[in-house]
């Protein structure tokens, strides 16, 4: 088959998913481990890309300078024509390349390395126990993303950014749209500036009102002359919408599938002290909320697995396809709590891997046991196929988890 036949008939990117497995990435991801590790896809506006499935090709990739994760160039493989409009209209380091992207980044690995985050569980968990006993004073059936997901994500980011919490119904709502792929540009676009003037607001607020948070700091690298207030409003909305959304999604999600393996819950719920790290290194492996694979696009020719990624190319990183890869993870679709799951991607891997994702792990390891201890005979309140799940979105979960206990 000639180079332009096999893109125009390849298959279209991302794979709808079998919702009667709503944990499971696309079924027709296995197919292509096994046979077309690296493959031709298509994108929702025609652009092709190739698609790594292999954990150790993922791996490679993701590891290698001469991917990019620059949105602005030409061919790079956008999502959706919303979040590609407003992705272009605020730069942040997260589209960026190293060295540029490392010197941003390192603005902030003091406030979210392991020590400092480690610092903070008692502050987490008494956000956790506020939580479930808001959950527990609501009319049953109740929703746990509202009560308890969003709730403790959204305090914790905000208070160590140093945005008033008052405001979360405002930063969630845009975040939502600013993370789906089905939003039109003119939404996204105006979501985008919103968030954006709210952030200039309280920048200015901050200068006569410091505080020790991030905006704070950025504030003082400004006047130092390392960063611009561009530079500065951009950062702040990715560290507020990467800080709450992400994590409130894998609780409501991390807690429906613990309610579908009860005897995995059981064995968590026997030792939390002990068990809840691994777990939820296996949950996260598990689940891939990050479903939509880490998007580079090639600088230069890359030789891979038999394969020519050229220069131009668009290349998605398929983590959720990785992370189910026998040879990295033995029974893959097995959920195995007590399996050493460390090596996961869903944080990604390379130099862009997550920032937050020390935050993500402590915030985690404190809610679901929290949730349990305090409500052990929560059950969701709808079956499966009624639940509405966040396929399109960015990062996969649910809109809402009615809950009884
Ligand atoms: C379960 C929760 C989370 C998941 C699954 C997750 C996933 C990811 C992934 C896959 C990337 C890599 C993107 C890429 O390779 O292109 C990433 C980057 C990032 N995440 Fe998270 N994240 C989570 C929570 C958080 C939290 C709580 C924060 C807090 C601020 C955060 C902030 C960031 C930032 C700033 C980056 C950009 C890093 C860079 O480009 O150097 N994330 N995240």
């Amino acid at each position: 088959m000639t180079e332009v036949a096999e893109v125009a008939e390849s298959p279209i990117y991302p794979f709808s998913r079998d919702m009667r497995c709503p944990f499971a990435p696309p079924s027709a991801m296995s197919g292509l481990r096994r046979d077309d590790p690296i493959s031709r896809v298509r994108l929702w506006d025609g652009t092709p890309a190739w698609l790594v499935t292999r954990y150790d090709d993922v791996r490679t990739l993701l590891a290698d300078p001469r991917l990019s994760s620059d949105v602005s160039k030409p061919g790079y493989p956008h999502l959706g024509a919303g979040v590609g409009a407003a992705q272009k209209t605020f730069r942040t380091f997260l589209n960026m390349d190293d060295p540029e992207h490392a010197r941003h980044r390192r603005m902030l690995t003091r406030a979210f390395m392991v020590k400092r985050i480690e610092a903070l569980r008692p502050r987490i968990q008494e956000h956790a126990d506020a939580a479930v006993e808001e959950l527990a004073s609501r009319p049953q059936p109740a929703d746990l993303v509202a009560a308890v997901a969003l709730p403790v994500t959204s305090n914790m980011i905000a208070e160590l950014l140093g945005v008033p919490y008052e405001d979360h119904e405002f930063f969630q709502e845009r975040t939502v749209v600013l993370g789906s792929g089905s939003a039109d540009v003119e939404e996204s676009l105006r979501a985008s500036e919103e968030v954006q003037d709210f952030f200039r607001t309280l920048v200015e607020h901050k200068r006569t009102h410091p505080g020790p948070d991030v905006i704070s700091h950025l504030n003082s690298l400004q006047d130092d002359g390392e960063i611009t207030l561009t530079e500065t409003l951009n950062t702040l909305r990715l560290l507020l919408a990467a800080g709450h959304d992400t994590t409130a999604s894998m609780i409501a999600l991390g807690t429906l599938a613990l309610l579908q393996h009860p005897d995995q819950l059981a064995w968590l719920m026997a030792d939390p002290g002990a068990r809840a790290a691994g777990a939820v290194e296996e949950l996260l492996r598990y689940l891939t909320i990050s479903h939509f694979g880490r998007r580079r696009i090639a600088t230069a020719d890359i030789e891979i697995a038999g394969r020519v990624i050229r220069a131009g190319e668009g290349v998605i990183a398929a983590n959720d396809s990785a992370n189910r890869d026998a040879d990295a993870f033995p029974d893959p679709d097995v959920l195995d709590l007590g399996r050493d799951a460390r090596h996961h991607l869903t944080f990604g891997f390379g130099t862009h891997q997550c920032l937050g994702q020390p935050l993500a792990r402590v915030e985690l390891q404190v809610v679901y046991p929290t949730l349990f201890r305090r409500f052990p005979d929560l059950r969701a309140a709808e079956p499966l196929d009624a639940l509405r799940f966040k396929q399109t979105s960015v990062f996969y979960g649910l809109h809402d988890l009615p809950v009884t206990w």
